[in-house]
C-alpha cells in the first residue's frame, strides 16, 4: 500500500491502463477483464486488476491533469511494480482534418509546465513515448482497420485555456491534439526506466468546433482500450 494507492503487494500487474475518470477504469475492467477485483478506492480513484487472455492487468484512473496523473504513476511504478503504462483518453484536435473519433497515438509531448519542470530548471525536456509500444499500437490499430494519427500532442494545464495565441502556434507547428497528462506520463517513464504510450481519441476539434456529446464516447474508448492491451502483449 502506497499514499494513494491502497492496493496490496501483488495487487497491481505489470502492465496499467490509465483512463483518467475512475468510473471508465470500473466499465473497462468489467468489459474487457476476466475476473476483476477492486485493488484501489481511495479517495474514490478505482483501480481494479484481473486479466486479459490469462495475464494479469490492471486499469486504473489517473485523474485529470497531470499533477494527479503523476502521483498515481509514481506510485504505481515505484511502490506497486508496473512497467507498461499506457494511457487511454480523449484530446481536442488543433487540426482541421481530424474527424471525432479518431485515433492519436503520441509521439511526443510538448507543455508550457509540468510537475517535473521544477526538476530540468532551464532544460527543455523532451518526453517520448516507447517506440516498440508505439510501434505495436499502430499495427495494432491497422490491423483493425483504424489508420492512427501519429505525432506530437500537446499537455496543458488549463481546460479551459486563455492562450490562442500559444495555441495557434502549436497548431502551426503540426501539433495534433492537446490534453492534460502524456508529457508527464512519458517523463516518468523515462526516469523509472519503463514503457509508456498515450493512446487518445479526438472528443472535440478546437479548429472546427466540433464536439462529441459524453454519452457518444464509449464507441472510441472501446477502440482505445482494445488496441492498448494488444499492444501491450506485441511481443
Ligand atoms: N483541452 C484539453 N484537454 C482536452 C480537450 C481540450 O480541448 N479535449 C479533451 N481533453
Amino acid at each position: 500500500m502506497s499514499l494513494h494507492v491502497g492496493a496490496a503487494p501483488g495487487d497491481i500487474a505489470e502492465t496499467v491502463l490509465l483512463p483518467g475518470d475512475p468510473r471508465r477504469a470500473e466499465w473497462a475492467a468489467e468489459r474487457f477483464l476476466t475476473n476483476p477485483r477492486r485493488v484501489n478506492d481511495l479517495r474514490g480513484m478505482s483501480g481494479l486488476t484481473g486479466s486479459w487472455q490469462d495475464t494479469p492487468v490492471t486499469i486504473h484512473g489517473s485523474g485529470m491533469g497531470m499533477p494527479s496523473l503523476a502521483i498515481y504513476a509514481t506510485e504505481l511504478i515505484r511502490d506497486h511494480g508496473a512497467r507498461t503504462l499506457i494511457r487511454v483518453g480523449s484530446c481536442g484536435g488543433m487540426q482541421a482534418g481530424l474527424g471525432l473519433n479518431d485515433v492519436i497515438l503520441a509521439m511526443t509531448a510538448s507543455s508550457t509546465n509540468s510537475p517535473s519542470s521544477s526538476l530540468f530548471r532551464e532544460m527543455q525536456f523532451a518526453p517520448c513515448a516507447d517506440w516498440p509500444l508505439l510501434r505495436a499500437a499502430v499495427r495494432a490499430a491497422e490491423s483493425r482497420g483504424i489508420t492512427p494519427h501519429v505525432g506530437g500532442i500537446h499537455s496543458t494545464d488549463s481546460f479551459y485555456d486563455e492562450r490562442p495565441d500559444l495555441t495557434e502556434q502549436l497548431r502551426r507547428h503540426r501539433t495534433l491534439a492537446v490534453e492534460m497528462e502524456t508529457a508527464e506520463l512519458y517523463t516518468i517513464a523515462a526516469r523509472h526506466g519503463v514503457r509508456a504510450l498515450s493512446i487518445l481519441t479526438v472528443s472535440d476539434n478546437l479548429v472546427t468546433g466540433a464536439a462529441m456529446p459524453p454519452a457518444d464516447r464509449e464507441q472510441g474508448l472501446s477502440a482505445m482500450f482494445d488496441i492498448a492491451l494488444a499492444a501491450a502483449f506485441a511481443g
